[in-house]
């Protein structure tokens, strides 16, 4: 069986296509490059430089496909709140296109990189997948918007498709095959590890005042190849099944910014500074997943999503890298 991985050179979707191919699936891997990297391809997976956005550049790269696994979107929340038109182009109009591309080349199964960024504010923890959908970012709203689309194309087109609610990705292979690293990371761990390599003087430190027991923020964090493995087993769902599915995948487990931070400092033996500045706006004091549904339809189990892990297998990739 042979899957297009769109966003495949990509941070989430390079560790997909290394699963991919231990699974024995052909590979080929769909990139514009504008934050994937080079690095990231594999001499075991073709490659095409091509962009969502050129409806017909899809079309001709689902030649001989028989499943798509799409991750290529903007991820940042915050941006996402200035630029919305270049969310809403890339992420929706995008989809729209690698929808009706799979609808014309008669390709009937996709997995879908969605978010817990549609929930918004929780209204309960943990939060499974029947929690109401309210995004408090324009970013969360293109991944809930695309899931909705999603739903209409499986009624309409019989396009099955299984989304995949990440909550917060972390960590690198841990046999370190893959080593490009996020440029401009926005995200916890990878700053943490900026600051410990001394591409970054600090680390701020994002409110510690939340009603957590330490006063910072608290997130579900999972392990990048536990989501790759999370993207196979759905692959697999949905073409086996014929069914589509919107699945939770995160590790249940809640650690703090403070939790995060001194694991980083005991495992790299590095000072790594931190100051305390202001709460980030839109930021819930606590996200914490029920993944009940993905391991009772996928049979997933998080084998690498422990603190240790996250901190240890991203400190060797940036002192590597
Ligand atoms: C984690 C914790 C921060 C950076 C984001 C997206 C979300 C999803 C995952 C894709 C929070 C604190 C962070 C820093 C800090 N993305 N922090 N200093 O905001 O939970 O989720 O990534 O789907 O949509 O919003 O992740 O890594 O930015 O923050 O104190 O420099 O670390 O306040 O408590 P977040 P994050």
């Amino acid at each position: 069986m042979k899957v297009l991985v769109i966003g495949g050179a990509g941070y989430i979707g390079s560790h997909v296509v290394k699963a991919l191919r231990s699974a024995g699936y052909a590979v080929v891997v769909f990139d514009n490059l504008s934050s994937g990297l080079r690095e990231n391809l594999r001499a075991d997976a073709s490659f095409i430089h091509g962009d969502i956005l050129i409806p017909g550049a899809v079309l001709s790269a689902l030649y001989g496909v028989d499943a798509v696994i799409h991750l290529a979107a903007f991820k940042a929340a915050g941006e996402s709140m200035l630029q919305p038109e270049k969310y809403a182009v890339n992420n929706i109009a995008g989809t729209i296109n690698i929808l009706n591309a799979m609808s014309d080349a008669g390709v009937k199964h996709l997995v879908f990189s969605s978010s817990a960024a549609v929930y918004g504010e929780p209204e309960y923890l943990p939060i499974d997948e029947d929690h109401p959908t309210r995004p408090e970012n324009f970013y969360g709203y293109t991944k809930l918007e695309i899931e909705q689309l999603l739903a209409w194309y499986d009624t309409l087109k019989e396009i099955r498709s299984s989304s995949l609610r990440y909550f917060n990705a972390a960590g690198y292979d841990p046999e370190g095959d893959i080593r490009g690293l996020e440029q401009n990371p926005a995200n916890l761990l990878p700053v943490i590890m900026e600051v410990a390599i001394g591409k970054r003087s600090t680390l701020s430190v994002f409110g510690d005042d939340y009603e957590t027991p330490d006063g910072t923020g608290v997130r579900d964090y999972i392990h990048v190849t536990d989501l790759a493995d999370a993207h196979v087993r759905a692959l697999k769902y949905t073409v086996e099944n014929d069914l589509s599915l919107t699945v939770n995948l995160g590790s249940e487990h809640g650690l703090s910014v403070m939790d995060v931070l001194q694991a980083a400092r005991s495992i790299s033996g590095r000072e790594i500074p931190a100051t305390i500045s202001d709460r980030r706006p839109g930021d819930p004091a606590r996200l914490v997943a029920s993944a009940k549904r993905a391991r009772v339809a996928l049979g997933w189990v998080p084998r690498y999503s422990d603190l240790n892990t996250l901190v240890q297998t991203s400190w060797e990739a940036y002192q590597n890298g």
